[in-house]
């Protein structure tokens, strides 16, 4: 099987991790790909955006499967045009997309579907907005509706914070994504996110994860796309994926089918757990990143007969076969990020680590330069590591960290704390 991945990140290298440890895998082409991926796969300058630019692609190069790995191209409606063409493609429709493009979209799905989430408004205009906002009063959640690279979601602890948020917003402080407004009840509880594989009809959880998007230990200072992940989320028990999968994803799942859009792909789902019982906090529809990198990590080979049963519709036969460990992934990142970060760092010390399937290094935005290893993204290098426990786990991807020599680099040295504190 010939397979093309799109996208060039931590998430996509862990997926072309995987996919090449299945002999089933005769040529992998990654688009655009980074210095990683380099090293294990063809990698390919095609513009991801570009539905027909990569249907064109797929026919020259003879590929029979593409996976799409970051959430624009599918909001951009790639996964379509590539399906139009006849093309077997992993990842939601435009249509189906949508549960990540659109906040209020979400929120009217969940009233369709009768799924547990956050009481909630819908607006169009500044005023009416923030007259909901005076009327619940704080702490409130002000989110841009479209997609804002995370960044467009504000918890205010006050009215007057809410309302500032709300003037920005409508003042096209998150360009188009800010045209419309979702304010939300303020949720208490454990964050924990739930990946399931969807074919339309099946759905087949393939794993928990707990991210950590501030930059700073002990969750401080700016949110990032995620400075760390570790699967499984002790949070998020049997019991209580059962719950989100009777009360929140099936439904979900039934009511697209329902409107003649279902669902295709990965759902990642974002669940406030308090009190055993989750609530819907997002969905996106793509694997998390760097949530991928420790699913990866413990999926392996069988990922690609994963993604490949949900493109066909053929989740209802399909199975996970679990090894009873768990996997962290810790970010190196650029000095700087998530605001304006150093560019160009040589990287050294990469070649004399091991890479098993219990160790690796994914990488996030690098670069060769010269022949040299450079940091060319804010989030840099995924020190990904396997364990039987996740403090096994989390001292040997940290022994990794520590022997690479990466100037101007940083990263958290508190991932995994909430499940290793108990
Ligand atoms: P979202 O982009 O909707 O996932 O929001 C980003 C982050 O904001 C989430 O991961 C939560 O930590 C937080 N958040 C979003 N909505 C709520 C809510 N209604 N209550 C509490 N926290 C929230
Ligand atoms: N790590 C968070 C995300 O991928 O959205």
């Amino acid at each position: 099987m010939n397979i093309l991945i799109l996208g060039g990140g931590g998430r996509e290298h862990s997926l072309a991790w995987a996919v090449l440890q299945n002999p089933k895998c005769d040529r992998l082409v990654v688009a655009p790909g980074n210095a990683g991926i380099a090293a294990i796969a063809d990698c390919a300058d095609l513009d991801i955006m570009d539905g027909a630019a990569v249907a064109g692609f797929v026919e020259e190069e003879a590929i029979d499967f593409v996976i799409i790995g970051p959430e624009a191209p599918l909001a951009a409606g790639v996964a379509d045009r590539l399906r139009e063409a006849g093309v077997l493609v992993f990842g939601p429709s435009k249509a189906a997309a949508q549960l990540e493009a659109s906040k209020a979209f979400t929120k009217q799905i969940c009233d369709a579907a009768n799924a547990p989430t956050a009481a909630y408004g819908h607006f169009t205009d500044a005023a009416a907005a923030k007259a909901y906002v005076t009327a619940q009063g704080a702490p409130i959640v002000v989110k841009a509706d479209g997609l804002a690279a995370g960044k467009g979601v504000i918890m205010a602890d006050t009215v007057e914070q809410a309302h500032a948020a709300i003037d920005d917003m409508f003042g096209g402080a998150f360009g188009g994504a800010g045209a419309e407004v979702v304010i939300e009840e303020f949720m208490t509880g454990e964050e924990a996110s739930f990946f399931v594989l969807c074919d339309g009809t099946d759905v087949l959880p393939i794993g928990t994860a707990q991210d950590h998007k501030r930059v700073g230990e002990g969750d401080t200072g700016p949110n990032t796309g995620g400075m760390g992940a570790y699967s499984p989320a002790p949070v998020l028990s049997d019991a209580v994926a059962e719950r989100a999968l009777a009360e929140i994803i099936r439904p979900t799942m039934a009511e697209m089918a329902r409107r003649g859009t279902p669902y295709q792909g990965v759902l990642y789902a974002g669940f406030m757990i308090k009190d055993g019982a989750p609530r819907l906090v997002e969905y996106n529809a793509r694997f998390g990143d760097p949530e991928c990198q420790v699913l990866m990590m413990r999926l392996g080979a069988q990922a690609l007969d994963l993604l490949e049963a949900a493109a066909k519709g053929q989740l209802a036969s399909a199975q996970v076969n679990w090894a009873d460990d768990h996997a962290i992934t810790v970010v190196l990142a650029a000095n700087g990020y998530p605001g304006t970060y150093d560019k160009g760092a040589v990287i050294k010390g990469l070649d004399a680590l091991p890479q098993t399937s219990s160790q690796m290094v994914f990488h996030a935005g690098t670069a060769t330069k010269d022949g040299a290893l450079t940091a060319s993204g804010g989030r840099v290098l995924n020190v990904t590591a396997r364990g039987a426990s996740l403090k096994e786990a989390a001292s040997r991807a940290y022994e990794m960290v520590d022997a690479i020599h990466f100037p101007g680099g940083f990263c958290r040295r508190d991932i995994g704390w909430r499940a290793l504190k108990d």
